[in-house]
């Protein structure tokens, strides 16, 4: 069994030039530690105000995740890490102790009993998704999948295929600005790496935009990371 952070690091260091970067992920099936311990002041406002319970662990899971890369990334603890969600839903990391100390960009996805996080230092946007396989996707297709795409993911299973491709194009969406459509973004090429796939996409004239998807204990999971 591979390690999720390990295999990340691996993928970042085909990377040129060399992006710091680091990776937290959250086993969900597991007791998470109390939410007193590892949120800030501002955070634990808002979880009250969360009622579903699936909502409130799924977002607690991905603030730990979240505070877990910051951590190895920078420093400090958890609660003096606030991750606060812009009007459009995109996740923020202030270094509270300090705000203007640190610059990065982070990104959060859950799915099931999984919350991951990728943390990126300056210069940088990233976008990270997760998502359990399944014929999910594939039912869902129509949705979000070209006939062209249809082709080349049609060298996969459907059932990884097609959670390999919303994966890339949710890890896209949350990096690349303003948030392309699902059919503004074209899988062109696919190739086969440790693990996973290399997916590089067009986005009308602009790109190529390479996102590397891999397999993770059942999970599809994307990570796309772009120079600002
Ligand atoms: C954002 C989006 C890609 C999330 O994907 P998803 O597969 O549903 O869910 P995931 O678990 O993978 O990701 C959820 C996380 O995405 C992040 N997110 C939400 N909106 C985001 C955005 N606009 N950009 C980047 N990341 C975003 C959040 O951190 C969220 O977790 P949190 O609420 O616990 O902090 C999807 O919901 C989407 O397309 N939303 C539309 C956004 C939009 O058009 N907003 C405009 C309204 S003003």
């Amino acid at each position: 069994m591979h390690d999720l952070s390990l295999t990340i690091k691996e993928l970042l260091k085909k990377i040129d030039p060399p992006i710091a970067a680091a990776l937290g992920h959250v086993d969900l099936s597991l007791p998470l530690p109390p939410p007193v311990q590892f949120l800030s002041a501002g955070e634990k406002v808002h979880l009250a105000a969360l009622c579903a319970v699936k909502r409130r662990r799924q977002w607690l899971g991905g603030r730990l995740a979240a505070k877990e890369a910051l951590i190895e990334l920078f420093t400090g603890q958890r609660e003096q890490w606030q991750i606060t969600n812009s009007a459009d839903g995109r996740p923020r990391a202030n270094f509270l102790p300090d705000p203007e100390r640190f610059r990065a960009d982070i990104s959060i996805s859950h799915s099931h009993d999984l919350a991951v996080a990728l943390a990126v230092a300056g210069g940088y946007a990233c976008g990270i998704d997760v998502e359990l396989m399944g014929m999910r996707p594939h039912r869902l297709r129509e949705r979000f999948s070209k006939r062209t795409e249809d082709e080349i993911i049609a060298r996969l299973s459907p059932e990884k295929g097609y959670t390999m491709l919303w994966c890339a194009k949710e890890a896209l969406r949350k990096a690349i600005r303003p948030m392309p459509g699902f059919f503004d973004l074209e899988l062109f090429a696919l190739a086969p790496q440790a693990n996973g796939y290399i997916m590089d996409f067009s986005l009308g004239p602009k790109g190529p935009f390479r996102c590397h998807t891999m397999l993770y204990k059942g999970y599809g999971v994307a990570v796309f990371i772009n120079k600002h």
